[in-house]
């Protein structure tokens, strides 16, 4: 007998119907119509099941200190920057573990149960990285908590930026992390790449780089990164976050970038919300969007994915969890409506996501980890739209989190879950 099947549940890849049976934690099958005897069985009632959301880009360090020591007045990354300095000195491990495990809570009601959070590696007490070390180890088996050495004052710019980034890789952090256009000269932002790049390569580590988080269209480490993944052999290994300074680079010069990203095999992650927050501060008008060129990237063939990057930190105020807000974000700044570039946004917060962290066993499919969200949507692009109620969450075959049945779902009339009105405004 199963542990437990679902049955008629709408996919993401748009498939209706499909019964999912889980056994031992796994997905054994995913067929059209199933029924067999299971010791729970869930009617999924037509409603869309997701492989969990992932983000790919966060800040556990830093998350729910707003306010802490005071706000960020002008909204600008570099005050943001700042205002996190002036926090640093005041932080102790059980504050940053108190907030990034209420944090890891919202994650797993929201159905996020993969998180690639950056690590602050400039302070030499190691405190941000032992702390988050910490709760990768509390939440391990319900999040897939990885961790980026992020020197976020310049490798090379801060005394003893390198060393203190190889101590955190020496405690147990996963990801080779730089922030070449905070370096202090171009040359030395390229530097930094270089030499993140040979370390990740010596030590086997997967590389994720704040690169050319700027609206300095000359800001071009986005190349060098490429370069150094082609020189390296590290082809699938790389991942540029950010890259917003595309938005404002020649489009003659970003005709030979694209491609050059591809050939790579370098991934890129725009941070919607926090890009259209942060960039452009310095335009009049016409204000840039200020996030990178996300469908030209993807028609390139570059895995495109969207983080959530801040939440209630020094940089961003708003926030919750929520995916699905990332996605509409991005949807809208990228101005991806068509139903393909709606689906892509989808895609952008669960499987592309994904692939950038080398999730093994993801998705919704025999042998797959048994590890799915039952969203209150009939299909992906309604989801973005109603930033839509998860019903269920589910690790390894069990459920973490439900929420109930919200009653005013905004479906579209005649859709499976649409509101059946009892006081109807239309008489
Ligand atoms: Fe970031």
């Amino acid at each position: 007998m199963l542990d437990l099947l679902i049955t008629n549940a709408t996919l993401p890849d748009g498939r209706c119907d499909m019964s999912v049976a889980v056994q031992a934690g796994r997905i054994t099958e995913v067929t059209a119509g199933l029924r067999a005897a299971a010791a729970e069985t869930v009617d999924a009632a037509g409603q869309l099941l997701t492989p969990p959301f992932c983000d790919p880009h966060f800040h556990m360090d830093a998350t729910l200190s707003y306010g802490l020591p005071r706000v960020n007045e002008s909204g600008t990354l570099l005050e943001g920057i700042a205002v996190w300095g002036e926090l640093k000195p005041q932080l102790r491990a059980d504050d940053i573990i108190e907030r990034a495990l209420a944090y890891c809570d919202w994650a797993v009601a929201r159905g996020l149960l993969a998180i690639r959070s950056h690590v602050d590696t400039s302070d030499p007490s190691m405190l941000p990285v032992e702390a988050l070390l910490e709760v990768r180890r509390r939440v391990a088996g319900v999040i897939d908590l990885q961790l980026v050495a992020f020197p976020q004052d310049g490798v090379l710019r801060a005394p003893r930026g390198m060393e203190n980034l190889e101590r955190a890789l020496d405690l147990g952090v996963d990801v080779v992390g730089g922030i070449p256009h905070f370096e202090r000269t171009m040359s030395e932002g390229a530097a930094s790449v270089r030499l993140l790049c040979e370390l990740a390569a010596e030590r086997g580590k997967l590389v994720d780089m704040h690169c050319d988080e700027t609206d300095d269209p000359l800001s071009r480490h986005i190349e060098t990164l490429a370069f150094e993944t082609q020189r390296l052999g590290l082809q699938g290994r790389v991942n540029g976050s950010h890259c917003t300074s595309m938005h404002g680079m020649d489009n003659y010069y970003v005709s030979k970038l694209l491609p050059l990203i591809a050939q790579s095999g370098v991934s890129v992650i725009a941070n919607p919300l926090i890009n259209i927050t942060l960039q452009g501060r310095h335009d009049g008008y016409p204000k840039r969007r200020g996030m990178t060129r996300v469908p030209e990237l993807m028609a390139a063939g570059v895995n495109v994915a969207f983080g959530h990057d801040c939440v209630m930190d020094p940089w961003y105020g708003m926030g919750s969890a929520d995916m699905l807000e990332v996605a509409h974000m991005g949807l809208h700044v990228a101005q991806m409506t068509s139903r393909t570039g709606m689906q892509a946004c989808f895609d952008a917060v669960t499987t592309n996501a994904a692939q950038v962290m080398h999730l093994d066993g993801y998705g919704i499919a025999a042998g797959c980890e048994a590890s799915f969200v039952l969203l209150q949507a009939g299909d992906a692009i309604e989801a973005i739209r109603l930033r839509a109620n998860r019903l269920k969450v589910w690790k390894r075959g069990v459920v973490l989190a439900e929420t109930p049945h919200v009653a005013a779902a905004l479906r579209v009339p005649g859709r499976p879950g649409a509101v059946t009105f009892t006081a109807p405004a239309r008489r």
